[in-house]
């Protein structure tokens, strides 16, 4: 299959280029490079540095006219969307607006789209979270990634545009920004390499269900062919609490680092585990890679790529 995946050198993306790569698929990447990063692009997808929004990407389409898009390019930083709204917005809600539009137009067989299982649902009612959950979002971005799911089911109504939407809970693994304020696998991996102290937010006892990125990877490798114009929740069914995520890292890069703790996160959610049920009935999808082994993976990769 041709297969276009937008975000392709960021975190999440360029594990998909990967596997999609490992099925025998031939593989673009169109990515603006806000945060994803060349190296992180397999040598053998070819990188375009284009901005969805940009006339490049039409005639993107138009060249590689691929079978399938896969949709990950967006601003992923809850903090960034409520500083700039209007930003987060126009990269999420309207760059899949145009996404679900232009692979309508070039005759795209399906989107496969990357949603937020922690942000779309708000404070969770009832845990696990499943799909018939009410959507109330509690950040701008919860909001702007809702907006992309919606275009897509738009399109498939007006045009007949097929789609899947998998709705993540929290990614980790290789490759993630220990920089950014997102990712507190990343983040304290990066410190306690380091032999740094790591804040832990509020009491720390806040749990959330943390899912290896190469997990990911393989949803979106039984969606090209499965699940067709449906959303899927695609989590471990586990919460898992920052004290936890604490300690087993100390645990796996020998340290013994005592956590300082700071203020709660305002605005954040407190607890959620995602119901995948669903996603394992028609996608063939479960989990493989437990916390522990996750971690495990995510620290080794660090070490070699300090
Ligand atoms: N990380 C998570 O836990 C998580 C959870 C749920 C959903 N998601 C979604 O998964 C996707 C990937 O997230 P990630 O954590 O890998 O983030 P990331 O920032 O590493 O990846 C996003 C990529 O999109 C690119 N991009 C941003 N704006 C663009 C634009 N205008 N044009 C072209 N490319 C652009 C960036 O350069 C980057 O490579 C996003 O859609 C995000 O909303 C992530």
């Amino acid at each position: 299959m041709r297969i276009m995946v937008t975000g392709g050198a960021g975190f999440i993306g360029s594990h998909i280029v990967e596997a999609y790569l490992a099925e025998g698929h031939e593989v673009c990447v169109l990515d603006n490079l806000a945060t994803g990063r060349r190296a992180n692009v397999h040598r053998d997808a070819r990188l375009y540095e284009i901005d969805i929004h940009a006339r490049e990407t039409e005639r993107l389409f138009e060249e590689f006219h691929p079978e399938v898009v896969n949709h990950h390019a967006a601003q992923a930083s809850v903090k960034v969307s409520s500083g700039d709204p209007v930003h987060d917005l126009e990269v999420n809600g309207g760059g899949t607006a145009r996404i679900a539009q232009l692979a309508a137009r070039q005759g795209v067989r399906k989107v496969i789209y990357a949603s937020s299982g922690g942000t779309v649902y708000g404070e969770p009612q009832s845990l696990p979270v499943t799909e018939s959950h009410p959507i109330a979002p509690m950040s701008n971005y919860g909001l702007s990634k809702y907006t992309g799911e919606l275009y897509l089911e738009l399109t498939h109504r007006t045009a007949g545009l097929d789609y899947t939407t998998l709705r993540y809970g929290n990614a980790y693994g290789p490759r993630q920004d220990p920089h950014g304020e997102a990712g507190v696998v990343a983040i304290f991996t990066g410190l306690m390499l380091r032999g740094e102290q790591c804040t832990i937010d509020g009491d720390g006892e806040q749990k959330k269900d943390y899912l290896y990125v190469g997990d990911i990877a393989r949803a979106n490798v039984l969606a090209l062919t499965a699940g067709s114009c449906e959303a899927y929740n695609v989590g471990t069914g586990e919460g898992t609490t920052v004290n936890t995520i604490f300690s087993t890292l100390n645990r796996a890069t020998a340290n013994a680092i005592e956590p300082r703790y700071g203020p709660p996160r305002p605005g954040d959610v407190r607890n959620f585990w995602l119901d995948s049920a669903k996603a394992g009935r028609e996608l063939g999808w479960a989990p493989r890679v437990s916390f522990d082994e996750g971690i495990t993976l995510t620290v080794a990769w660090f070490q070699a790529n300090r």
